[in-house]
């Protein structure tokens, strides 16, 4: 619940402006005061009616309307909590840059409590480097940013760029008002990401994984105080501030990193999609075209996990397992072969779960017989779900 929380609701032009109508909604029927402010640009998209209606307070949009003043300073400060939703490439970019040309953004800028963004944009818009720039400085200003989407977009493409759903945005509210601090003092090592494994200087064998489950593992285990290394392979996501980051390309660059610090580490949890086989000789040059058919030699790479599991001492060991059948049987033979505490496992069988996608459905699997069976959510809330299995389980 959220009941007495004051949240303030920033909507800016983006098509996705329609689903704030529903984030609003869900607030208020958790009992949050909500007050809404709109960009000129976000009338475009939803009318300020629909959403004073379902905030129960009038929707701010000027600095001024006739002969009074929207006190902007006030409004930041009666905020518990801004969340702008979604956000667009424009305004993320003054947000980046400090411009101050309308009511949202002399609220934003003069805010003292915590901002919390839902991205939303054409996938080119939000590869472009300019944007890839703009939220890097949203994640230095210590803005919590909720992933976007992978899905349909309004240019009738395909892409990333789609805003987080309404029910994830309640969720990290949620937990922002209800984090609790118990890894202070602890050491957590995570890993994500595909590795790339080169077969010459300009090709590699790699895979789909977006890290996104991993570096929603590292940035729930800072807020929760933990210290946190997360070794990532090759992926399109910001650091993390506040996370010791390491990015590597090949599964032997994992497996160094982590061994490093395994030592020194409390909880590893490795959400890497490592690349199983490596090409036993790459080609010091780029290999030409020639025959109709080209063999590799490949060999196995080095398991992480399981050499992590072996050499385990005080640590819990988290491993994951994604598989496409006999998903329970597969995921219990990790947890035993690779000598882990706990395994996570997701199936490709389940819609919204696995790469690519903001949401997981998993289970967890201990290592004495229990099991944990969670419904689809965002990755962040997943997070949360394996932190909290494996801090209450360990109590016991
Ligand atoms: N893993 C690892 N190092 C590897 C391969 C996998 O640390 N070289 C870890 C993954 O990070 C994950 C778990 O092991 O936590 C399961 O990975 P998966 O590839 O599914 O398991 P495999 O044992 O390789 O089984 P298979 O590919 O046959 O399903």
């Amino acid at each position: 619940m959220l009941k007495g929380k004051k949240i303030l609701i920033g909507v800016t032009g983006s098509i996705a402006a329609y689903k704030t109508a529903t984030l609003v909604r869900l607030l208020v029927k958790q009992g949050a005061m909500v007050k809404v402010m709109m960009t000129p640009g976000a009338e475009q998209f939803i009318t300020p009616l629909t959403l004073s209606t379902v905030s129960g307070n009038p929707v701010l949009m000027h600095l001024s309307d006739n002969d009074s003043w929207a006190n902007h300073v006030l409004l930041g400060r009666w905020a518990d909590l801004f969340i702008i939703a979604p956000l667009s490439c424009n305004t993320l970019a003054k947000m980046a840059n400090g411009i101050c040309d309308n009511l949202l953004m002399a609220v934003y800028l003069s805010a003292t409590c915590k901002v919390m963004i839902a991205p939303a944009m054409d996938e080119d818009m939000w590869n472009h480097p300019a944007t890839r720039m703009n939220m890097q400085r949203m994640d230095e200003y210590g803005h919590h940013i909720l992933p976007v989407a992978y899905g349909s977009l309004a240019s009738g493409l395909t892409g990333n760029g789609r805003m987080a759903e309404p029910d994830a945005i309640v969720d990290e509210a949620q937990r922002f008002f209800f984090r609790t601090q118990d890894l202070v003092n602890q050491r957590v090592l995570i890993t994500a990401g595909p590795t790339y494994e080169p077969i010459d200087p300009v090709r590699f064998i790699g895979n789909h994984s977006s890290g996104m489950m991993g570096f929603a593992l590292a940035s729930a285990s800072r807020d929760r105080g933990a210290h946190v290394t997360l070794v990532t392979g090759p992926v399109q996501l910001p650091d993390i501030t506040g996370v010791d980051m390491v990015r590597v390309q090949t599964a032997d660059q994992m497996y160094e990193a982590c061994h490093r610090v395994f030592p020194e580490t409390d909880i590893a949890i490795l959400a890497a999609a490592v690349a199983d086989y490596k090409v036993a000789e790459p080609a010091p040059e780029k290999i030409k075209k020639k025959d109709d058919t080209l063999s590799l030699d490949l060999v196995k790479n080095k398991d992480i996990l399981q050499s992590l599991g072996a050499i385990k001492t005080k640590q819990i060991v988290v491993g994951f397992a994604l598989e496409t059948n006999n998903e329970e049987a597969n995921a219990l033979k990790k947890l035993e072969a690779k000598n882990a505490d706990f395994i996570v496992l997701n199936s490709l069988r389940d819609a919204g779960a696995g790469f690519g996608s903001a949401t997981n459905k998993i289970t967890l699997f201990s290592r004495d017989g229990k099991r944990f069976q969670f419904d689809l959510k965002s990755k962040q809330a997943v997070a949360e779900d394996i932190l909290n299995t494996i801090l209450s389980h360990e109590k016991h």
